[in-house]
């Protein structure tokens, strides 16, 4: 989709919410957890959504990556509007623009770190010979070439994290949604998957939207979107 402001330039949106709500359980006893969200994130842009627990992060973050409805409101993504009452076609949108990075990594312990990376591509019902290749070129670009053939458990946590975003650029997302993908990751070894991300999104031009409570990180952000109570209360550009 591409919307000119007022004497701007054309921006070209990766994603944009309109007066989004989402509600837990039904009638007058349901909790409003989303309230009136709207915002849009540009193609390329690297953006930290950050907020106390149970302020909405993870909600907004399944609705973002179309694992779940709004109650109300609209969800583009890619310049479409996003089906909900279609979930087959909302899980296509997801596995051609999405990839997910997640505080646990979810990697299979019984595979491989290249069977990890390659699990997309199996998805995709892709043979086993001709998914190796791209998933050892995806380890190559994380810096974990040399570790292909080594299960979960021969990995530190830093590298899990690597395989778990090798896996979700397989199939070359547009976007790459992360919650908390350091969560779980000393400081130091945070800060190198920070910086992995920041080179993926320089060189790759990929979208990325993650959550963290690191105030460090998030300085390392471009945009930081603060959520309270369900609301943004603050959506505000990082000083370089
Ligand atoms: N499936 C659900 N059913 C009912 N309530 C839910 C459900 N999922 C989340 N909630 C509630 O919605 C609110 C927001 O939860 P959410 O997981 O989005 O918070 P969060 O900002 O990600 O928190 P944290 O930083 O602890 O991960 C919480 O009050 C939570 O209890
Ligand atoms: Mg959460």
């Amino acid at each position: 989709m591409i919307a000119a402001p007022e004497g701007g330039e054309a921006v070209a949106f990766m994603l944009r919410l309109i007066n989004v709500h989402k509600r837990y359980g039904a009638g007058e006893q349901s909790i409003p957890v989303l309230r009136d969200v709207s915002f849009s994130i540009g193609a390329g842009e690297f953006c930290a959504i950050v907020g106390p627990s149970g302020s909405g992060k993870s909600t907004l973050m399944n609705i973002i990556g179309l694992l779940d409805r709004p109650s109300a409101g609209e969800v583009m993504l890619d310049g479409a509007r996003v089906d909900f009452t279609a979930p087959d076609a909302a899980a296509q949108v997801r596995n051609r623009t999405l990839g997910f990075v997640f505080q646990s990594f979810h990697l299979l312990p019984r595979l491989t770190a290249w069977e990890n990376v390659a699990l997309p591509l199996l998805y995709r019902g892709v043979a086993r010979a001709p998914r190796k290749a791209p998933a050892l070129a995806k380890l190559e670009q994380v810096g974990l070439a040399d570790r292909a053939d080594h299960r979960p458990s021969q990995l530190s946590g830093g590298q899990r994290q690597r395989v778990a975003l090798a896996r979700a650029l397989i199939g070359g997302p547009k976007m790459i949604l992360a919650d908390e993908p350091t969560g779980s990751l000393d400081s130091v070894t945070a800060g190198e998957v920070m910086g992995l991300l920041r080179d993926l999104n320089a060189r790759l031009g990929v979208t990325v939207v993650m959550v963290t409570h690191d105030r460090d990180l998030a300085a390392c952000c471009d945009r930081r979107i603060e959520v309270l109570d369900g609301r943004i209360v603050r959506d505000t550009a990082v000083a370089a």
